[in-house]
């Protein structure tokens, strides 16, 4: 088969008269012109459900993008049944043949495709065009192409058979059998595509609730998957309600595995039930979850102050700071506690909040009213809390739109839950520590939450960067050095957290496809 190689696909600029940003502004009208109507899918069945639903555009939620349907519990066990039947097939498709399907559907989303999967990540979870060209374009493709590689990396590892004449063992890569249920999230596009087929790649068949708040981009991958030559049945889209559809799949004797990104509590309630329910199933159901972070920028004295405020700015308010990675807690030593603060304002007051369609907003609103409300709740709080000061932002409005304002906040309590809780918004909370209490700042970074999925260190002292590194060890599962928290790139950062921040199964790594196969050793003996 074709081997494309490993690159990252390029980042398009999108230059006024680039011919990539006319085809997107097409695209984008196109497709704010009217409602599309998306059925559930299995095998080959198109299903319409009385359960109607619609995805609007966060940053005008009178506009419905898409219009759906919310699967019952007997759609998603027509589901499970169709997906198991599907895999035995399926894993008898020779890895060529699977590889290529992955491979083709790679380059339609490069090249004919790339605009339809921004245009509705841009309007459907209002993303500006530079955090869906990097989303939905090239982490997505970088995500076919690096898992092809790995799976074929990874093969090239054979058993040592002693004397050949006489035995020869091999390892062969199975898919599991059972269905893998894939449950996704809103906040990139690629991770969609990510969840759902990489258990394909590896021979499995799926079951995938795409999140209703990216569900045009979702369908969109999904058909040119179909497009690309994938048979029906392996990969199934249904849309539902989370409780009904997390119940049946994890009643179900055929549950192989659960691949998830989303919040604690729902990964928790996953594996509790699973817990409950091992005695019905065929397998142990493997589960690979990535749940969140409460991620930090650490300032030493050293550091220098331009690079911390782009940096901070860039990982606190990008897509509003609901990027898993998104810095939200800051370290600050009082030395360069005004330098840094007058920074960060002077950024903040530049950044344009909006239409994600105007190519010059630097992001959308939040993706839906129980994020506004979530968010806007912790901004109240911190407004009646002496303990905390609003610096800069703090207004929101949801007259037309999700908007909030990008908001930075100092506090003098490390352990407020504006510097322990998730709050997935653009609120970014700093706390001053006195230069002499580096240490015990330091330590305050593991102690005071229970995630640990990325983290930063700003310095120029190459002795505090060694100390940092092995006293935060722990604290990130990606950690950088005078870089911001967010931007992991496929086949460069694999990207995963520890403690409750998930299973460190590290997308975009080559352990990541390994997850998803049960691999046979044979020997035969001549
Ligand atoms: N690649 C994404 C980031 O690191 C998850 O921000």
């Amino acid at each position: 088969f074709q081997d494309f190689g490993v690159q990252n696909e390029p980042i398009l600029g999108y230059r006024e008269g680039s011919q990539e940003r006319c085809e997107l502004a097409e695209e984008l009208k196109r497709t704010a012109a009217c409602t599309e109507d998306v059925p559930i899918v299995i095998g080959d069945e198109l299903i319409k459900t009385g359960d109607v639903r619609h995805q609007v555009m966060p940053h005008d939620h009178s506009r419905k993008l898409a219009k759906f349907y919310y699967a019952d519990q007997k759609t998603i066990q027509k589901a499970i049944d169709v997906s198991v039947e599907a895999q035995r097939r399926w894993d008898r498709t020779s890895l060529e043949e699977r590889v290529c399907i992955f491979q083709r559907a790679a380059e339609l989303m490069a090249g004919e495709h790339r605009q339809r999967l921004n245009a509705a990540t841009m309007l459907g979870q209002s993303k500006s065009v530079i955090q869906a060209e990097i989303d939905a374009a090239c982490e997505l493709i970088d995500f076919f192409r690096f898992n092809v590689f790995f799976l074929k990396e990874n093969a090239k590892y054979q058993p040592i058979s002693e004397d050949p004449s006489v035995t020869r063992n091999s390892l062969r890569f199975r898919g599991i059998d059972g269905f893998i249920a894939a449950i996704s999230p809103f906040n990139f596009t690629a991770i969609g595509g990510n969840l759902a087929y990489t258990p394909a790649l590896m021979g499995n068949g799926v079951v995938w609730k795409p999140s209703d708040t990216a569900l045009l981009s979702n369908w969109r991958i999904f058909n040119i998957l179909r497009d690309a030559g994938m048979p029906a049945g392996v990969v199934n889209f249904v849309p539902a309600d989370g409780p009904t559809f997390g119940r049946t799949i994890t009643s179900s004797p055929h549950l192989a595995g659960v691949n998830f990104t989303g919040s604690v509590p729902t990964f928790n309630w996953i594996w509790n039930e699973v817990g409950k329910n091992l005695d019905k199933y065929r397998n142990y159901p493997r589960l690979i979850g990535e749940c969140g972070g409460k991620n930090y920028h650490f300032i030493h004295p050293s550091a220098d102050v331009q690079s911390v405020v782009t940096s901070t700015i860039r990982s606190a308010f990008e897509y509003n700071g609901q990027k898993c990675s998104a810095c939200s807690r800051m370290y600050v030593p009082k030395s360069l506690y005004e330098p840094i603060k007058q920074g960060l304002l002077a950024e903040r007051a530049k950044l344009k909040i909006g239409d994600p369609t105007d190519f010059s907003v630097f992001t959308g609103a939040v993706i839906d009213d129980k994020a506004f409300a979530r968010i806007t709740g912790y901004i109240k709080n911190a407004k009646n809390n002496p303990k905390n000061k609003i610096l800069g932002g703090g207004e929101f409005d949801d007259s037309k739109g999700y908007f909030v304002q990008p908001t930075i906040i100092e506090t003098s309590d490390p352990h407020d839950k504006l510097m322990t809780e998730e709050i997935f918004g653009p609120v970014l909370t700093l706390y001053v520590y006195e230069d002499k209490d580096l240490s015990k700042a330091l330590a305050l970074v593991g102690s005071s939450t229970k995630f640990a999925l990325t983290g930063a260190v700003f310095s120029k002292d190459k002795n505090f960067l060694k100390t940092a590194l092995e006293e935060l060890k722990m604290t990130a599962g990606n950690f950088y050095l005078n870089d911001k928290s967010t931007g992991s790139v496929v086949g460069q950062q694999p990207f995963g957290g520890g403690r409750m921040s998930g299973t460190n199964d590290k997308a975009g790594g080559p352990n990541y496809v390994m997850r998803w196969t049960s691999p046979q050793s044979i020997k035969e003996t001549f």
